[in-house]
């Protein structure tokens, strides 16, 4: 067993996007510029942007953060949306959710230009994505695939089986390992809450993309020998063995499953920075397409 090191193979990644971008700030006169909007006070997205925006400054592109409160209005929101659609000196722009109640999420994503929508949220990203045409692929699935591919990981012919269906996770992922392709023609079963069969289906398969939201939900019983195993969840459980009460475990239970697979992610330092990995790719690439 051995374990995908998303720390490292970000790192090493992110090191060549930085020359990249170097190599080519001469001739378009300015970096990458990545706009994050954060509405409210909700520590992990607080901890998400901070990630995001610090990586920028490691990787020499430019960030600037715009914080609202809890109480900011949709008007508002797709105002501040607008305003950066328009700025040429902006090539990407991220939303962080989940927003307040009262903002609907699929507005704000609809009114970002499709042509600065790093996070690949937008329809139009997820079309061009199920259709396999160019697009900004959503930064989670598309990070997922950078590190097994950096692994000389080939899901071609596997079973894969993906737990949740969410827009940002799931869905996209089970899109882009089924889809034809680099990272892809892997056989995928999506599941869900409904989902019947789930262990038998877990037990199946060559890889598991956990993508659930519960802490320690795939247990090793569910886990076939040699399986590559990819959680996605971040869940901040109690621990008063820590100084601050709490720790950070992911969506597998990763010290009864990590014996039994051939590869498997850590929470954290797993998924999480080759996220942040994805949407720098992305806005590098939003970036070279304004040239
Ligand atoms: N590492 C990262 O960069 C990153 C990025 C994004 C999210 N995350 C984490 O990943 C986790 C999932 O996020 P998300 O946004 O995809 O979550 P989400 O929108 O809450 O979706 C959760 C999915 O899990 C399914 N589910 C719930 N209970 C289930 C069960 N008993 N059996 C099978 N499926 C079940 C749900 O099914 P239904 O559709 O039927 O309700 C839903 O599709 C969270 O912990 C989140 O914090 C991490």
């Amino acid at each position: 067993m051995q374990l995908l090191d998303g720390v490292g193979t970000a790192q090493r990644i992110q090191d060549r996007i930085r020359e990249e971008a170097a190599a080519l700030i001469p001739q378009r006169g300015r970096a990458p510029h990545l706009a994050a909007v954060l509405v409210g006070e909700d520590p992990a997205s607080q901890v998400y942007v901070g990630s995001k925006v610090k990586t920028c400054e490691a990787l020499g592109f430019g960030s600037t953060l715009i914080r609202r409160n809890a109480h900011t209005s949709e008007a508002e929101l797709l105002q501040i949306i607008r305003e950066l659609n328009a700025d040429p000196e902006i090539d990407g722009i991220l939303v962080q959710l989940p927003l307040p109640k009262h903002i609907s999420e699929n507005a704000i994503i609809n009114a970002i230009d499709p042509a600065k929508d790093v996070d690949g949220f937008h329809p139009v990203s997820q079309g061009n994505m199920v259709l396999g045409q160019p697009t900004y692929l959503p930064a989670t699935p598309f990070g997922i695939q950078l590190l097994l591919a950096e692994y000389g990981i080939d899901v071609s012919g596997k079973h894969a089986v993906v737990i949740g269906r969410s827009n940002i996770v799931g869905t996209p992922m089970s899109i882009l390992l089924s889809r034809s392709g680099t990272g892809g023609n892997a056989t995928v079963t999506l599941t869900h809450s409904r989902t019947q069969n789930l262990k038998e289906l877990c037990l199946q398969a060559d890889i598991i993309v956990a993508a659930i939201g519960k802490p320690r939900f795939v247990t090793a019983d569910m886990v076939k020998e040699g399986a590559i195993v990819i959680d996605v969840g971040i869940n901040r459980i109690e621990d008063a063995s820590r100084k601050s009460g709490s720790r950070l475990v992911g969506d597998v239970d990763f010290d009864a499953v990590f014996p039994k697979c051939s590869y498997i992610t850590p929470v954290p330092k797993g998924v999480g920075p080759m996220t942040i990995c994805g949407l720098m790719m992305n806005t590098l690439k939003a970036w070279k397409a304004g040239a």
